[in-house]
C-alpha cells in the first residue's frame, strides 16, 4: 500500500484484559501471542512491509520475577512455533534492543530464527526485546564515540543520516504508522527517534482484542490523514518533500 512501508505496535493491556475475566496477567499475555499471529498475517495481507512490535522494554525488568520468566517462556514458545512460518512466509526476523541480555534459552532460539530468515528481503518483522529508546541512543553514541577514537568516524561530518546508522534501527525506514492499544496514550521509550514523524493511533482495545478489524481500522485512519513533514497544508500538495529537509 503506498505511504504505508512500516507499522510499530505497543501491544498493551494484557494484564486488564485478563483482569476483567478474573484470569491472571500470564493468560492476557498468552493471548496476546496468540494475538501476534492474527496481526501478522494482516498486516502481511495488507503488504505492509516492516512490522514492528514492542514485547518486552528496559523498564519490564521490575515486573516480578514470575511475570517475566512467563513472558520470556512464551517468547521462547512464538519462536519455536512460528520460524517455520516466517521463513514460509519468507519474512526476516530482526531484533532491536539488548537480547544478549536475554535469558540463554531465549538467546538461541532467537539465534536460530534470525538465521533462518536473515535472506529474506520483502518483509521484515522487527521485535522490540529488552528495548528501550534512551539505552539506544547511549549504545549509539558509544558507538559512534568509539568510531571516531578510532578515526573511522569525523564528528564535523555527523548529521542524522550518519547518526542513525549506529541505531539498531540501521537500514530499516522509520514507521509511518505508530499503533498503541488499550487507551494509554504514551510513547513509553519506544523509538523516539525513529517516531519523529510518525503517525499515531491510539485504540481504547486490549491487545489480546485488537483484532483484524481494529488493524484495518487504524490503516485506514492513516490513509486519510495529510503528513506535512514541517510544512503547509497547500506546500504538502504542490510538491514532493524533500528529504534533503527532514535529515538536516
Ligand atoms: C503489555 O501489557 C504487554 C507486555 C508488556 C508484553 C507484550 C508481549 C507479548 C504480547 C508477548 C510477546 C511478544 C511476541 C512478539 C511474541 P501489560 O502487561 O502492560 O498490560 P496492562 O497494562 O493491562 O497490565
Amino acid at each position: 500500500m503506498p505511504g504505508l512501508q512500516h507499522v510499530a505496535i505497543i501491544m498493551d493491556g494484557n494484564g486488564r484484559w485478563a483482569r476483567q475475566r478474573g484470569l491472571p496477567r500470564i493468560e492476557g499475555h498468552r493471548r496476546g501471542v496468540s494475538n501476534v499471529r492474527e496481526i501478522l498475517k494482516v498486516a502481511r495481507d495488507l503488504k505492509i512491509r516492516t512490522l514492528t512490535l514492542f514485547a518486552f522494554s528496559v523498564e519490564n525488568w521490575q515486573r516480578p520475577p514470575e511475570e517475566i520468566s512467563s513472558l520470556m517462556g512464551l517468547l521462547e514458545f512464538f519462536l519455536e512455533r512460528n520460524t517455520r512460518e516466517l521463513v514460509k512466509n519468507k519474512v526476516r526476523l530482526r531484533v532491536i534492543g539488548r537480547p544478549e541480555e536475554l535469558p540463554e534459552g531465549v538467546q538461541k532460539k532467537l539465534h536460530a530464527a534470525l538465521e533462518a530468515t536473515k535472506d529474506f528481503k520483502d518483509y521484515v518483522l522487527q521485535v522490540a526485546l529488552n528495548y528501550g529508546s534512551r539505552t539506544e541512543v547511549l549504545d549509539a553514541v558509544r558507538a559512534f564515540s568509539e568510531d571516531v577514537a578510532k578515526g573511522k568516524a569525523d564528528p564535523n561530518h555527523l548529521d542524522w543520516p550518519l547518526f542513525s546508522r549506529y541505531l539498531y534501527t540501521d537500514g530499516i525506514p522509520d514507521p509511518d504508522l505508530l499503533i498503541r492499544t488499550s487507551g494509554e496514550t504514551r510513547i513509553s521509550n519506544f523509538l523516539l527517534l525513529q517516531c519523529a514523524y510518525s503517525e499515531m493511533f491510539f485504540s481504547p482495545v486490549f491487545w489480546p482484542d485488537f483484532g483484524r478489524q481494529h488493524f484495518i481500522d487504524a490503516v485506514e485512519s492513516f490513509h486519510r490523514r495529510q503528513r506535512r513533514f514541517g510544512k503547509t497544508g497547500e506546500q504538502v500538495t504542490e510538491a514532493p518533500t524533500d528529504e534533503a529537509a527532514l535529515n538536516r
